[in-house]
């Protein structure tokens, strides 16, 4: 039996970095109204990352994939497969994973491509290399979570732009004879993707209907509570594992009030959630690598952990991934 198992991680942020009161000052000269008080309240968020104009989706995947191949000791040409989850790719085609692969210089013909399942993404795209690597098809896989979301706020929605950041982490997996990707458990449901979506497209050289974010918070923070607690007692089940297994939680970092639920509900003391949405904000299919790349370089995930992966987003979207570090 061939597995896969998480060989080395990495991730990026890019330097603009605005604090609740930087974010709240220049809203307050469009006249738009926050606090650092109600942002820190409602979500645990302190601060995000923006990335600058002319830098693209793919500039900060490719910084944490660099970091990612840096630590693992290998060269990008080692590298079979790239899979890129984005909300928020350079361009409507190619993808960013095609654009990542010549960054990279990866002239060996490896398949490369985008997973979109908003901030689920990072679970789908780690689900979807760990199958191809189980069927033979790949040996390394770099798979990448990487957003500029700062692309795609309204700033004059107070209730949405106060929320989200940029950046990107990566994961390098491997074949390998012991398991790594313990077990993983993905669901969509359609009916519910006017909670959460970006509703303008492009036709005939024109944006058409709105491009910026639009979410109705209170309704997705409802889903997003009971969604997440059936994907992690479902990959558990898979697992063979309990509640008890679990050394870590590395949830989507939407909202902190959702993830210390979640711990609460796998009965995990709050010291085992990993936590990065107070720095990073929510930056959709790059939050959860860059909590597992923080966590690891901080030195609290060692060789052997339990790691519990959780995604929640537009779609509806969500899943889990059970993974021995
Ligand atoms: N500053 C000050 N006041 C605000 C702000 C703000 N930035 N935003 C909203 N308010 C006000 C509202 O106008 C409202 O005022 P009112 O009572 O006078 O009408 C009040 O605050 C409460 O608004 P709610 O939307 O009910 O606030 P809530 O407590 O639900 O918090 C939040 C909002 C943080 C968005 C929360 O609902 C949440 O976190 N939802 C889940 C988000 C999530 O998990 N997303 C994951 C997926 S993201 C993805 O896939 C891209």
């Amino acid at each position: 039996m061939i597995y896969s198992r998480i060989v080395s991680t990495g991730s990026y942020l890019p330097p603009r970095r605005l604090t609740n009161a930087d974010l709240t000052a220049e809203l307050a000269a469009q006249g738009i109204e926050t606090s650092d008080e109600w942002i820190v309240e409602r979500t645990g968020i302190h601060a995000r990352h923006f990335a600058a104009p002319d830098v693209t989706c793919s500039d900060l995947a490719h910084q944490a994939s660099l970091q990612a191949l840096a630590s693992s000791g290998l060269q990008a040409a080692d590298i079979d497969l790239i899979v890129v989850a984005t909300s928020t790719p350079d361009m409507v085609f190619p993808s960013a994973a095609t654009i990542l692969q010549h960054k990279l210089g990866i002239t060996n013909g490896c398949p490369a491509f985008d997973v979109q399942a908003v901030c689920s993404g990072f679970v789908y795209a780690l689900t979807v290399a760990d199958s191809l690597i189980k069927t033979g098809t790949a040996k390394r896989a770099l798979v990448v979570g990487a957003e500029v979301f700062s692309r795609i706020l309204d700033f004059k929605d107070r209730t949405t732009c106060v929320l989200f950041g940029d950046g990107a982490g990566a994961v390098i997996l491997e074949a390998s004879d012991t398991p790594g990707i313990l077990a993983s458990d993905l669901h969509a449901d359609g009916r519910h993707k006017d909670i959460l979506c970006v509703p303008g497209t492009v036709s005939g050289g024109q944006v058409l209907g709105d491009p910026t974010l639009k979410m109705d918070g209170p309704a997705v923070f409802k889903l997003a509570v009971g969604v997440l607690e059936s994907a992690a007692r479902a990959t558990l089940a898979k697992a063979g594992k309990t509640d008890a297994d679990i050394d870590w939680l590395i949830p989507h970092q939407a909202n902190i009030r959702i993830m210390q639920s979640m711990a609460k509900k796998l009965k995990m003391p709050q010291e085992k959630l990993i936590v990065t949405v107070d720095q990073h904000g929510n930056t959709s299919a790059a939050s959860i690598p860059l909590a597992l790349d923080s966590a690891v370089r901080s030195g609290k995930i060692k060789r052997g952990d339990t790691l519990m992966l959780e995604g929640v987003g537009g779609g509806f979207t969500w899943g889990a991934v059970l993974v021995q570090y």
